[in-house]
């Protein structure tokens, strides 16, 4: 799965699943430029695909502000002439329930990012990708197909909304000979997952397989969506979740 000649954004690429998928697709030759805001988190990634591959663009940028948007596919043009992949990885979990009165709160904070800001990444970087024949991969979650908890309402709202938005999207570009994709994991050891199982206001996480996934498991499943052997997928959500679904 070499992406030798791919130029690669992938956002949320300061830690976890994001972090893993950077680093892979160093590993396999891409071009890559790597998003988040957390400026030392992004150094430290950066230099561990420069050790593998080359040194990536890195570019600060908040994904739910439209400039910061708009620059990352300005200096990736600007860098590379080009895009091939893009990946939508950044994403937040703000809890709040109806009856808690943080609802609302909840639902544009994990709207802005989770949803409008892949939305408008996807504007941004489609004239790009129709030039190349290139792929978005979007990161879902399981809890886009199904409700574990009110705590999180919002977020799997979010990801439903991403689901769909995958499946619009593969459909308008498709005549483009650009393929969409998602995939959605279940509960992976990153960040977010332990920030989740420390909270009181939430619930340990239990899988039918009796394990949570590691953030290279998700990247390869990532790298395989976004490689020539997936060239018959388009609007597919891709369920990696060590069996959540299944209840
Ligand atoms: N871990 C799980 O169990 C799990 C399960 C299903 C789906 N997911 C999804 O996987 C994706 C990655 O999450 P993760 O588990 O790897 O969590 P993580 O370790 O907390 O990573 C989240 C990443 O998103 C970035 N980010 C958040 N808001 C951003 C913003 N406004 N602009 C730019 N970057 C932003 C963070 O970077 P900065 O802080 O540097 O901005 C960080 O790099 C998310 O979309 C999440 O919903 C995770």
């Amino acid at each position: 799965m070499s992406f030798k000649s791919n130029v690669v954004i992938v956002t949320g690429a300061s830690s976890g699943i994001g972090a893993a998928t950077a680093v892979q697709f160093a590993k396999e030759g891409a071009s890559l430029v790597i998003v988040g805001r957390n400026e030392a988190r992004l150094k430290d990634i950066a230099a561990k695909c420069a050790a593998v591959g080359s040194a990536p663009l890195v570019v600060r940028a908040d994904v739910s502000n439209d400039d910061d948007a708009r620059r990352i596919i300005s200096e990736t043009i600007k860098k590379f002439g080009k895009l091939d992949v893009l990946i939508n990885n950044a994403g937040v979990l703000e809890y709040g329930t109806i009856l808690n009165g943080k609802i609302l709160k909840s639902y544009d904070k994990n709207i802005s990012i989770n949803l409008r800001a892949v939305i408008h990444m996807t504007m941004l970087a489609a004239p790009y990708l129709v030039k190349t024949k290139g792929n978005i991969v979007n990161v879902s979650s399981v809890l886009g197909q199904f409700h574990i908890m009110p705590m999180v309402n919002a977020y799997a709202t979010s990801k439903a909304g991403l689901d769909h938005f995958t499946r619009g999207s593969a459909k308008e570009l498709a005549a483009s000979g650009v393929r969409v994709n998602a995939v959605s994991p279940g509960p992976v050891e990153t960040n977010m997952l332990m920030t989740f199982e420390s909270s009181e206001d939430t619930q340990e996480v239990n899988t039918p397989l009796g394990r949570v996934s590691q953030p290279a498991e998700v990247a390869d499943l990532i790298l395989f969506m976004a490689s020539d052997k997936a060239k018959a997928i388009t609007g597919s959500v891709f369920l990696a979740d060590n069996g959540v679904i299944l209840g």
